[in-house]
């Protein structure tokens, strides 16, 4: 996710580029790998933008000052399209530089709108889908002569995700902007009007804000704000008063980073899948760029990864062997590395990482490619490490991930993981077209059922509160619930320094049992039971042995499952959902429940003890 500030002044007010780098000042937390600004002044637009920190812009400008000027865009770009370079940092211009964009989001159907450019002779000095934006509006406003109705017609005309912001030559002291699937909101202020991805865009000027609606264009100058629908019909956004100080603002109001990426699941999971069906309902990973013959003559499958990402592979493992019947291994990337693996020319490595910095995942990764294997990144860091040593990558689309305990990268790992399986599925016919269509149709389902879970997890929280004196924790599962199990141990132990296990089900008689005492916490994941197959049953049995020899059992089980009530202390519904995809709900009550509780502890939550959120040592 990027960073956006808008801006429009008067000349009793402060300059445009002291409030628009202030703002992506205030925007840096979120990480990012390029930053620019564009100015409207005296007819004309003045730009300046430049890949890596903000201080290398700020260092660029103070060497040669953009003119005065008090309307203004700013921009941070995390990228997911194209490389971190100067030229695909925003903003983007169009019409011969007469108008600045910036965007955060992934306009899906932007190949499609370039080749028509491209017939009318634009020319494009980017990779982005940003950039097309920039020339459609320059279009439409040559025809319109109306800014505001020119963003309409333009944001009518693109599918996906955006928040796109605008300056014009011609338009002097006008910021204008377009949402859908990506926040927006405007800071209202006294002789000035401010845009921001978030309030800590203009906090330091404002607390009095609207939040914009889906599918609203807005128009601001500093005297007045204007909201319409896409058609151009007046709409009201909703307005709020912001109480949070500046440090909270950068955590959209969350007590931590952790708990706002949390939150951010059902966009991170939505974004990852978003892009990835061409309008005949193929799936297409276009980053994904290895032989399809290659892809045919595979024969095993090695997941390679650390810590929460492993997990991922391993949740991902039955899905793909599922649907491809190709053998998945899945090994720790510093194991697999040094135990001498059968790989080679048939084998497909897929190294997951969110940093893509993980070293024991480097090594990894450059062992398998000695030993002939192809390997495909699944990344959350575009152009870092892993991706660029692999044959090709896949990136998750889970923005910036700031806490050191991962969240919403996994649940987004997992989703690219079930991409690459429906993929590789589709290229070598396991799956016929309708199949992979109903599979994505329950993927793009989920976002709202992790939002369901989210809307109803005070339970979890005030769970959390009380148990915060607990000493040691287990966790079970079965099949996919049982990486999840090991997750929920690891978001514990992590960061509330809390002894905690997970482990399969089935193990249970093989040993664990031994451990359990009257009151020790056990949270057990139960499969759905809509299937009733052995393994619903399996694991409602497993929870009254444990409860039979007075454990406090959690359950994490399906609405309407009764079988698992008589056995249970505290039961936390999750919606009905296909098994293979339940991770993606079922662990979300052990991720808050891991941050409540060691909130409730005084710890610092988003930077552990010990911890790094990249380990770039073996
Ligand atoms: C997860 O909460 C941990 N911070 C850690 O296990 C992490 O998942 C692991 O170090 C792998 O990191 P990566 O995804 O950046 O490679």
């Amino acid at each position: 996710m990027c960073g956006i500030v808008g801006y429009a002044g008067t000349a009793a007010g402060p300059q445009a580029q002291d409030v628009v780098l202030e703002g992506l000042r205030r925007l840096e937390y979120r990480g990012y790998d390029s930053a620019g600004v564009a100015l409207q002044t005296d007819g004309r637009l003045v730009t300046a933008k430049k890949a890596g920190k903000l201080a290398r812009l700020v260092e660029f400008l103070d060497e040669d000052p953009l003119p005065p000027s008090v309307t203004g865009i700013g921009h941070t770009r995390w990228a997911t399209h194209g490389a971190p370079t100067d030229a695909n940092a925003h903003p983007h211009l169009g019409g011969d530089g007469t108008v600045a964009v910036i965007h955060n989001g992934i306009i899906e159907n932007f190949a499609s709108l370039k080749a028509g450019l491209l017939t009318d002779g634009v020319g494009f000095a980017s990779q982005t889908d940003t950039e097309v934006a920039a020339h459609l509006l320059a279009k439409a406003y040559a025809e319109t002569g109306d800014l505001p109705a020119a963003m309409c017609a333009v944001a009518r005309s693109l599918e996906g995700a955006f928040t796109l912001l605008a300056v014009h030559a011609d338009v002097p002291g006008t910021v204008v902007a377009a949402r859908r699937n990506s926040p927006l909101v405007v800071g209202l202020g006294d002789g000035a009007n401010y845009l921001g991805s978030d309030v800590a865009a203009f906090i330091g000027h404002t607390r009095e804000a609207i939040e914009m609606g889906q599918d609203q264009v807005v128009t601001i100058t500093a005297s007045s704000v204007s909201i319409t629908d896409f058609d151009g019909v007046p709409a009201d956004g909703v307005h709020f008063h912001v109480d949070w100080d500046a440090a909270a603002a950068e955590k959209g109001g969350f007590p931590s980073f952790m708990a706002k990426e949390i939150n951010e699941q059902p966009q991170a999971v939505a974004d990852t899948l978003r892009g990835r069906v061409d309008p005949s309902g193929r799936l297409v990973l276009d980053e994904l760029h290895i032989d399809e013959t290659v892809l045919r003559s595979i024969d095993k499958i090695v997941i390679i990864a650390c810590g929460t990402a492993s997990y991922a592979g391993q949740v991902a493992r039955y899905a793909i062997e599922h649907w491809c019947r190709i053998p998945c291994e899945v090994e720790l990337a510093h194991e697999f590395r040094y135990r001498d693996p059968v790989v080679n020319e048939k084998t497909l490595v897929v190294a997951v990482s969110q940093s893509g910095e993980t070293m024991d995942t480097i090594m990894a990764v450059r062992h398998a490619r000695e030993q002939g294997a192809r390997v495909v990144a699944v990344c959350n860091t575009y152009g870092s490490t892993i991706p660029r040593e692999s044959d090709a990558a896949l990136y998750t689309h889970a923005g910036p991930e700031i806490a050191v305990a991962s969240t919403k990268a996994f649940l987004a790992q997992i989703t690219a993981c079930y991409l690459l399986g429906l993929y590789l599925a589709q290229l070598r016919g396991n799956k016929f077209a309708d199949e992979i269509s109903e599979i994505m149709g329950q993927l793009q389902a989920m976002p709202e059922k992790i939002q369901k879970v989210l809307d109803g997890i005070g339970q979890v929280r005030a769970m959390a509160r009380w148990m915060a004196d607990t000493r040691s924790v287990l966790f079970l599962g079965r099949h996919v619930g049982y990486p999840v199990a090991m997750e929920g141990a690891l978001k514990l132990k992590e960061i509330a320094y809390i002894h905690a296990e997970g482990f399969a089900a089935g193990e249970l008689k093989h040993g664990p049992i031994a451990l359990i005492e009257p009151g020790q916490p056990v949270f057990v994941i139960v499969p759905s039971p809509r299937n009733r197959d052995v393994l619903h049953s399996k694991v409602v049995s497993n929870i009254q042995e444990i409860n039979a020899r007075g454990a406090r059992t959690i359950v994490i089980a399906e609405e309407g499952d009764e079988d698992v009530v008589p056995y249970a202390d505290d039961v936390i519904w999750i919606p009905p959902t296909p098994t293979l995809l339940a991770p993606l709900v079922t662990v979300v009550p052990l991720q808050v429940f891991a941050c409540e509780l060691a909130t409730a502890k005084g710890l610092d939550v988003d930077q552990p003890r010990n911890l790094a959120k990249s380990v770039t040592v073996e």
